[in-house]
């Protein structure tokens, strides 16, 4: 049987008419797959998968993400929570969550795509959004698509995560500038030859520009990006199934009630190609 869908806006995102079973046997993976690339995020509502229906469905898409430091445990599960009671060694780290970002720019190969799923929602507020960084780029003109494709970016954990802790201090500081400082092209060349903007409130500088001037182009650009053609903006429901390709957008989540709970159980896919400039 054909996978059914209907867009979410133009350009980001696709509903499944799908049921949680033709789910769990995979026989719609290949395509559910093309579909993450081509919209960005992918959604199902009414599925109300159990953590082990999640990790099943995941697996159907590629290699589960397992066993880092200070994140999923061995089953590959993480729970997004910002309450210590739930996730009592990752809370704080969820402060960078509500500003634009790519996951695992620390990572040689950034995750391909992440599974996730609401157990506990607050009654207003949390969304989570999503911008597609293969459209921004692709709408760009095309000298100002060239003269980006010459350009790279530092990404810091200093610049991810200090508009989320304003108030930080040095043993902060320090912390963060123990994580790699990776040096990423703006626009990346992907294997399918497909182009997208890597742009991250990790980016801290683009290499060789005067500080101003690279400050003024990564916020116009984050600008660009996260205009409304680009984001797609989803209200959870108890059930929702949402899957995010990491590799063609950005993503954040929209402040909510700290006196409320809210979490969300996620299974993420590897890596499976790193972010490469364009060839020349
Ligand atoms: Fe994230």
């Amino acid at each position: 049987m054909t996978l059914t869908w209907t867009p979410l806006t133009p350009k980001i995102g696709a509903e499944l008419q799908i049921n949680a079973a033709e789910l769990l046997d995979g026989s719609h993976a290949e395509e559910i797959r093309a579909l993450l690339v081509q919209r960005g995020v992918v959604i199902a509502r009414g599925i109300g998968f159990d953590d082990e229906q999640q990790r099943s469905f995941t697996r159907t898409l590629g290699e589960l993400r397992l066993g880092r430091a200070k994140g999923p445990d061995d089953s590959g599960l993480l729970k997004v929570s910002m309450d210590r009671r739930v996730n009592p060694d990752y809370a704080e780290y969820f402060a960078g969550t509500f500003f634009w970002h790519i996951d695992g720019t620390y990572e040689t190969i950034p995750p391909f795509a992440t599974v996730l799923s609401p157990r506990v929602l607050p009654p207003e507020g949390g969304q989570t959004e999503f911008a597609n960084t293969y459209a921004a780029y692709e709408d760009l003109p095309a000298d100002e698509q060239r003269y980006l494709e010459t350009l790279q970016a530092v990404h810091t954990m200093q610049a991810t995560m200090f508009p989320a802790v304003p108030d930080a201090g040095l043993e902060d500081f320090k912390v963060w500038m123990d994580y790699p400082q990776p040096t990423y092209p703006l626009v990346w060349q992907h294997k399918s030859g497909r182009k997208s903007l890597v742009m991250s409130t990790s980016a801290s500088h683009v290499v060789g520009l005067h500080p101003v001037d690279s400050h003024a182009l990564l916020t116009r650009l984050m600008a660009h990006a996260t205009s409304d053609d680009y984001v797609y903006r989803h209200r959870w429901q108890l059930g929702d199934l949402l899957i995010w390709d990491n590799t063609g957008t950005m993503h954040r989540a929209r402040p909510y009630d700290p006196d409320c709970d809210r979490v969300l159980h996620r299974f993420t896919l590897k890596g499976e190609e790193p972010i490469s400039p364009v060839a020349v």
